[in-house]
């Protein structure tokens, strides 16, 4: 078992905690605070136990000088202060003197957030490269290091595994519940257990695939990955995405796997991904020159229904459509219906599949919404965690 954050007396001591404040913001404007209020757990635990607490995030990726205004952490710190009835003090630098003379005059449970750690990604790749010198500076400015960033802990970058290096450390309240929801996928999972996978990308999910296969009864497969697997299965997708290059890997999983990927059997086609567009429900060997598939269409919905409905473990990451244009929502929130009406064990993965759950208001009928989309799949393929391994043992 992994150390925790109780496993420490903090009283008095500088706790560095790694958050994931990788939270959409448009004009200054959180537009989902799921993530932030994630983090709250833990933050309050090293509050009350007289904690100076000194918080680090990335935003984004950063690759360019003008990233930095679109990434700054600094609404997050004022919105962070409200969720927490506490003034959290932005520190427009990762590293440096204002830094330092700041968390050096730090009483017990104030709350600084550090600016964006892929800033140093400027200089060289600092953050995710995991510059020794940077994970040691970082370490330099606590005395004990809490992992609360499940989404990253797929990552080896100087934020958890360069400071976790340098310091007693364990995890926080978040990743201890992130790894207990997910067990149930990888310990043991009640039977059947389908997966729904969807999203733009087959090379994204193809370590899911070909791990979790032998695991659950059903992958059903949607979104854009779908059409790689459709043109590999011999049909005609008209313009839809396709990976040419994930071809030979869609054939040999359809010819060896063909009684438990289930394929789209229609779609609904436009020649054009926007609102207001003219579209067609069509059965996948309907699709024409200049359209392409954008949705699942009824009767797919029909059949994956039958694959959901006795289900008692459901796991999903990636919408099945492009859902946040309305004429290509249906199948995801069909599918969000279904799920939840089921008795099933419903685990969603982070990123865009979470967010259609918030937008369709189902986040309160799904068994757990995980706070990370590559790190829950990472989890679930079970290969290792860098983030999450280097930390101590009880
Ligand atoms: C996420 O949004 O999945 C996490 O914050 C990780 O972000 P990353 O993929 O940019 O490392």
């Amino acid at each position: 078992m992994k150390k925790t954050i109780k496993d420490y007396d903090l009283s008095g001591k500088k706790v560095i905690i790694r958050c994931d404040f990788n939270v959409p913001i448009e004009n200054g404007i959180i537009k989902d605070e799921s993530r932030l209020k994630a983090s709250l757990k833990t933050i309050r635990y090293a509050r009350k136990n007289n904690a100076k607490v000194i918080l680090l995030s990335h935003l984004g990726r950063v690759q360019m000088e003008e990233d930095k205004q679109k990434y700054t952490l600094k609404p997050v710190a004022e919105r962070l202060g409200n969720l927490l009835r506490k003034k959290v003090k932005f520190i427009a630098q990762t590293r440096g003197e204002e830094l330092e003379n700041a968390i050096n005059t730090m009483k017990d449970r104030d709350v600084i957030l550090i600016e964006n750690t892929r800033f140093e990604d400027l200089d060289g790749k600092k953050e995710s490269g995991n510059d020794k010198e940077l994970g040691k500076y970082w370490a330099s400015l606590g005395d004990i290091f809490i992992n609360d960033a499940f989404g990253t802990i797929h990552r080896s970058h100087a934020s958890n595994l360069g400071i976790a290096s340098n310091l007693p450390n364990g995890i926080g309240f978040l990743v201890e519940t992130e790894i207990k929801k997910l067990q149930k996928l990888t310990h043991k999972p009640k039977k059947p257990y389908t997966i729904i996978l969807g999203g733009a990308k087959v090379s994204d999910k193809i370590g899911v695939i070909s791990n979790l296969i032998t695991k659950a009864d059903y992958i059903l497969i949607g979104g854009g990955m779908a059409f790689t697997f459709l043109k590999a299965a011999g049909f005609n997708i008209g313009s839809s995405i396709c990976e040419k290059e994930k071809l030979s890997f869609c054939k040999e999983m359809l010819d060896k796997y063909q009684d438990k990927l289930i394929l789209p059997i229609d779609v609904i086609t436009a020649t054009e991904m926007k609102e207001n567009v003219q579209t067609h429900e069509r059965f996948i060997n309907e699709i024409e020159e200049d359209e392409m598939g954008l949705d699942i269409g009824q009767k797919t919905i029909e059949v994956f229904k039958q694959y959901l409905d006795d289900c008692k473990t459901i796991f999903w990451n990636g919408p099945v459509g492009c859902f946040e244009i309305e004429e290509f929502s249906n199948g995801t929130k069909e599918l969000l219906n279904i799920i939840t009406s089921t008795k099933a064990y419903t685990l969603v993965g982070g990123g865009d599949t979470a967010r259609a759950a918030v937008t369709f208001n189902y986040q309160d009928k799904i068994s757990h919404i995980s706070t990370g989309g590559g790190a829950s799949l990472a989890f679930l393929e079970e290969v290792s965690l860098p983030a999450l391994d280097i930390i101590d043992e009880k």
